[in-house]
């Protein structure tokens, strides 16, 4: 077996293995989720940067040829370091792929005021990733990040649906219209929050296009696939999905099953 791998804090990038999957489900996945270490979105560069490159040694000794960081906060504080300093040494061959970029490339054809807004974590949002992506795509579009710190926190507990995640919803979507009214996307720019996708659209006003992630990941992956066949045809071709958490399994099978709309029987791991 050689998986295509998926790691994510917890069970955000399950927003994203199901878009993948849904496009291209022939080939086999493994997902991990670190949910004893969740979340991420407040944690330093280095501790970020740490607990992702042992998520992706993990998934390398499974048999993994390629690894998608199905986590904005990963992919902005740990990609780059993991791709130029420690794949050659690892196995230069494999290969780790992120969620920011093909979130960015997307918004140029979208907004037409070009006035963009980001909902993510903490330290997506202090990495500036957002910004520096798209402003080497498109330099005219003026991009807001707005930090939403409880609403990981809000999906991981199980509380997406309650009457209290209104309140946090409601406040981040207020600040981000105060600091810049003429926005009409906003991306979703971490792969818990399409959990939150009602209440978003809630209190969200009309005219400002919603955008999770997880199609335009899945076909961004497919389209590198088909560039690079080297890669694809080293990836196996079972149709299975095989699921590891560093928590709970019970409480992981419970929580993926909806994220996912599927039974899940998820295995538990340590990391390193
Ligand atoms: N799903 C992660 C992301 O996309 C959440 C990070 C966290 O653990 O705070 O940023």
């Amino acid at each position: 077996m050689s998986p295509i791998g998926v790691f994510d804090s917890g069970y955000g990038g399950l927003t994203i293995l199901r878009q993948i999957r849904r496009l291209m489900p022939q080939y086999d996945y493994v997902y991990l989720g670190d949910n004893a270490r969740a979340p991420y979105g407040t944690r330093s560069f280095e501790v970020v940067y740490e607990f992702t490159l042992q998520a992706v040694r993990r998934l390398f000794d499974m048999g993994c040829p390629l690894v998608i960081l199905g986590c904005n906060t990963a992919s902005a504080k740990a990609l780059r370091s993991i791709q130029q300093n420690d794949l050659p040494g690892i196995d230069p061959t494999r290969r780790v792929l992120g969620v920011v970029r093909p979130t960015a490339e997307v918004i140029g054809s979208i907004s037409k005021s070009r006035h963009v807004g980001i909902f993510a974590t903490p330290g997506t949002i202090r990495s500036r990733t957002y910004d520096l992506e798209i402003a080497k795509l498109f330099p005219d579009i003026k991009v807001t990040g707005i930090a939403c710190p409880m609403w990981v926190s809000l999906v991981e507990n199980h509380e997406y649906d309650s009457p209290g995640a209104d309140y946090f919803v409601q406040k981040r979507i207020d600040d981000l219209l105060t600091a810049d009214p003429d926005i009409d996307a906003v991306i979703l720019g971490c792969t818990h929050y399409p959990l939150l996708m009602d209440k978003i659209r809630m209190y969200m006003p009309d005219g400002i296009e919603i955008i999770p992630q997880g199609g335009y990941v899945a076909h961004s992956l497919k389209d590198y696939l088909m560039r690079h066949t080297d890669m694809k045809r080293r990836i196996s071709t079972g149709g299975t999905a095989s699921f590891f958490t560093t928590e709970y399994p019970e409480q992981f099978d419970e929580s993926a099953a909806i994220f996912l709309d599927e039974p899940v029987e998820a295995r538990r791991i340590t990391l390193p």
